[in-house]
């Protein structure tokens, strides 16, 4: 059966649970859900992510909210003269891989019956849940900085959500939303486990484009964790059925200037680290306080991974770079790219990798 789980005290709860954490003790959700992967049926379906329908934890087929997302393309490019495969999540309706993990959890929202939303984000995750609010018809209200960039504010308004600005850091805007939690239902993407049966749809398409083969080393952003989260519980499901042999190796990018994870890893800490963090023209990963870090460290711990960090000036090498051989991007997709360069840079045995670039050049074009 599926439901809701708490990962610290194991208490259980109904998939129709409006709270977004433990009412007991606080802990973060799991869903526990049995994905099945009937391979003749999935074959014969469109090339989306919904074409792994018994996959993804939605009851009924009437409540998929979709715009015919996913199944972005795998392609080759040439660093150092190793070919890594990158897939062009930039390319989703509302320019970021966001649209796997909205696509899903707007279903579940349409699924519950619940009529008004609210969500926090750095931009990116608040445009695709605003966009699937749009097609659900579900009235919805994201919380951003007002140091977000002004294209990604517009495109959240241009959907018709209402928008609250919060002075400051991305901390100050997740902070000014808990209140409002209160009331409406909170369709966090960094909380809210059915974002992540939406991402965890990368790793799937990753397998298939692959011949259902596993990659010896998948290259990610890491700032909330979302992709890497659900990548992880996408090779996962596909271990378990039995259709990979293993999980890649998880190697996650943050920016040097906002590294929290990274640094509870190098320093194989449990908390997150008091140092203060700086700006980095990467927006999207710059989150100080994300609420899934242990979580995060210990998926790419067991999978033989580590992380890399980058400086400013690499972003935006990458992005000049990656822009000149026509892939067009914004900065925190080319922090995972400089990432992806200094990975090749020491590589030293033959590995298949597979990064992505997350998220369009027009998201930030006026501060390019
Ligand atoms: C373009 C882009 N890439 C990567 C990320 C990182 O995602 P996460 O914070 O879930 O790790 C974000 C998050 O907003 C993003 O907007
Ligand atoms: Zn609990």
């Amino acid at each position: 059966m599926t439901n809701l789980i708490c990962a610290s005290c194991g208490k259980k709860y109904p998939t129709n649970y409006k709270g977004y954490k433990c009412d007991t003790c606080g802990g973060l959700l799991e869903l526990r859900f049995d994905a099945k992967f009937p391979m003749e049926k999935i074959k014969k379906r469109k090339p989306t992510m919904w074409r792994y329908r018994e996959a993804i934890p939605i009851e009924s087929d009437e409540n998929i909210v979709s715009f015919d997302e996913g199944f972005t393309p795998l392609l080759p490019i040439v660093i150092n003269k190793i070919t890594v495969l990158v897939k062009q999540d930039h390319l989703f309706q509302s320019g970021s891989y966001k649209d796997r993990g909205a696509s899903v959890l707007l279903s579940h929202v349409k699924e519950m019956g619940v009529s008004e939303i609210v969500e926090d984000s750095s931009g990116n995750a608040g445009a695709a849940i605003a966009m699937y609010s749009a097609k659900a018809e579900v009235k919805c209200e994201i919380f951003v900085s007002d140091e977000t960039s002004p294209a990604k504010v517009s495109q959240i308004a241009a959907y018709g959500a209402k928008i609250r600005k919060i002075h400051g850091s991305r901390e100050n805007v997740a902070e000014a939303v808990i209140p409002e939690t209160k009331e409406k239902y909170y369709a966090s993407h960094c909380y809210n486990p059915y974002f992540f049966h939406g991402t965890k749809t990368f790793a799937y398409e990753i397998s298939e484009q692959l011949g259902w083969k596993t990659p010896d080393t998948v290259i990610l952003p890491v700032g909330n964790g979302t992709l890497l989260i659900g990548a992880y519980v996408g090779f996962n499901d596909l271990l378990k059925a039995r259709i990979v042999k293993k999980i890649p190796k998880f190697v996650a990018v943050q920016a040097s200037n906002c590294s929290p994870i990274a640094k509870m890893f190098f320093h194989y800490s449990e908390r997150l680290p008091n140092t203060k963090t700086t700006q980095t023209v990467a927006e999207g990963i710059a989150i100080t306080k994300p609420v899934r870090a242990k979580q995060i460290v210990d998926i790419v711990r067991k999978s033989g991974g580590t992380f890399i960090t980058v400086e400013e000036e690499e972003i935006l090498r990458a992005l000049h770079v990656y822009s000149k051989k026509g892939y067009y991007m914004e900065p925190t997709a080319a922090a995972t790219m400089a990432g992806v360069q200094k990975y090749v840079d020491k590589m030293k045995t033959n590995e298949l990798i597979v990064s992505t670039i997350t998220g369009h050049g027009l998201k930030h074009a006026e501060k390019n």
